[in-house]
């Protein structure tokens, strides 16, 4: 969970570098998980910046995420060659059986979900990633059965 201390700590590290909220993004993120919305006015404080720049910047990039990932993470591919071989309805039976919309995490913290273009795995698919381990042809049924260790 996000503690100042921490926080003020880790930006104390990049206080002297030029063009340092990059850096500090990153470092925060990589401990705490998230950019936490208390993030914004203490980085705006440290670089003085004004909170709407220090926002503008964690939005424009999606390297940050606003909010901490479930503790797995599905990633479904909807670029062409899934397409063609119904990953849409794969991601619809996704997003129902998790109750998740894409980008996001199911309420008890256990998964997200995330839309990504080709996991490098086209000549497979529907193709989906879990927790980094990628899995071929990928159908409904095949998706309760991987995923329904993840809910228990
Ligand atoms: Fe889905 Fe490449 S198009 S893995």
């Amino acid at each position: 969970p996000w503690a100042e201390d921490r926080a003020r700590a880790i930006l104390a590290a990049y206080a002297e570098m030029p063009g340092a909220l990059l850096p500090m993004l990153h470092a925060l993120q990589d401990e705490f998980g998230c950019i936490d919305e208390d993030a914004v006015p203490l980085l705006a404080d440290t670089l003085n910046l004004s909170r709407a720049e220090v926002h503008g910047v964690v939005t424009f990039y999606h390297d940050f995420r606003r909010t901490r990932p479930g503790r797995h993470v599905v990633k479904v591919c909807r670029a062409e060659a899934c397409q063609a071989v119904g990953a849409e309805s794969l991601l619809d039976h996704v997003k129902r059986s998790l109750s998740v919309d894409a980008g996001g995490t199911t309420a008890d913290g256990a998964v997200s979900l995330q839309v990504v273009y080709c996991l490098g795995n086209c000549a497979l698919g529907p193709a989906v990633m879990i927790d980094d381990v990628p899995h071929g042809r990928v159908s409904s049924a095949r998706f309760n059965a991987l995923t329904d260790a993840l809910r228990a």
